[in-house]
């Protein structure tokens, strides 16, 4: 395994060999415990602080969900989600006896959100460009409502954008009447229902030629489907439902149908370490250990952390309709 890492961190979890994080001329007190059996390691900590002290060209692929609202997981908010009492968070009402998922409200962000928003993915960015060999891509979750404050910290940073992976999926986003004139205008709606989700595709310039960027870094493409299929850009991946919520309660759990492909798709040799700065309950590092890679997790909130130790191996078990597991098709 090609290590990129220094030893330093305080605590590893019994069982465990040992583990490393990235640290330069400082050790690590604050850092949480990782483990590393399988060639996942998994960090409560901030992810700013991690990717400071983070070795510069020593990860090849970053695959992450960041927070959007940004207030949306501060403590405040969390203990008003954990405690059913909203605030930003928007909890649906039950439906058939199912209780949906909680989703943060972006259209509450006001001027002063949104240049927080703008600074923080350019912070983001800044970071991650130097962290990434050349060629290594960054795939990030977003919203079609905010995109555009992740796209350019992006491009301004020095990350060349590749394209965009759209999910299809149906949430229950947009598409309302106008709030308490539903009578009156039943025949309209404020927004359109959202049935996608845009993942903005960005690469670390290649050093050469994307053939010499290969040899040398083992990055710079995409790992094809197959010999005769190449990753593509349209991903219909229904949320994530039933066992895997059970396993993985996080109210923006991503589905390891569709995280396995686009995990599957950053290393193009299979080799390399991907990188999730937001991991919540874990699940890119779960996709990243069904498809045979290695991969570091970064999550600051206690609980979610603890969500991921758990869960982790058991998402990473788990059969998917049109997943990948051990790097294979199904
Ligand atoms: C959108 S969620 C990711 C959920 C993930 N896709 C899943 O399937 O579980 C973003 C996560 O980032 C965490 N987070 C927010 N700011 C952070 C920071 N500065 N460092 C590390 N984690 C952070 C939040 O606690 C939250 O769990």
């Amino acid at each position: 395994m090609k290590r990129a890492f220094r030893q330093s961190c305080q605590e590893s979890l019994p069982g465990m060999r040992a583990t490393s994080v990235a640290r330069r001329g400082e050790s690590s007190r604050r850092q949480a415990p990782a483990r590393d059996a399988e060639g996942f390691q998994i960090h409560n900590c901030d992810a700013f602080d991690w990717l400071c002290n983070a070795l510069p060209c020593s990860i090849h692929a970053v695959v992450t969900d960041p927070p959007y609202g940004l207030v949306e997981y501060s403590d405040r908010e969390l203990t008003k989600l954990r405690t059913g009492r909203g605030g930003v968070w928007r909890i649906p009402p039950s439906f058939d006896g199912h209780q949906r998922s909680p989703l943060p409200r972006f259209t509450v962000l006001n001027d002063l959100d949104k240049e927080a928003l703008r600074h923080f993915f350019h912070r983001l960015a800044q970071q991650l460009i130097r962290v990434l060999v050349p060629g290594g891509h960054v795939f990030i979750a977003s919203n079609p409502l905010v995109s555009y404050y992740v796209y350019d910290p992006f491009i301004r940073s020095g990350f060349e954008k590749r394209g965009e992976v759209i999910r299809v999926v149906q949430t229950l986003r947009g598409g309302d009447r106008p709030k308490n004139a539903h009578d009156e205008f039943s025949q309209v709606s404020v927004m359109p229902r959202s049935c996608w989700e845009p993942w903005g595709l960005f690469r670390k310039p290649c050093e050469g030629r994307v053939q010499d960027n290969l040899r040398k870094w083992h990055t710079g493409g995409l790992r094809r489907r197959s010999e005769s299929e190449p990753f593509k850009d349209l991903i219909v991946a229904s949320p994530a439902r039933g066992e895997e919520r059970r396993l993985a309660p996080h109210p923006s759990l991503k589905p390891q149908a569709f995280l396995r492909q686009i995990v599957r798709a950053a290393l193009p040799l299979a080799q390399g370490t991907v990188l999730d700065p937001f991991m919540g309950s874990g699940s890119t590092i779960a996709a990243a250990l069904a498809v045979g890679y290695e991969s570091i997790g970064l999550e600051q909130d206690r609980v979610y952390f603890e969500v991921a130790k758990r869960a982790i191996p058991s998402l990473a078990a788990l059969n998917t309709v049109d997943g990948l597991h051990n790097g294979q098709e199904r």
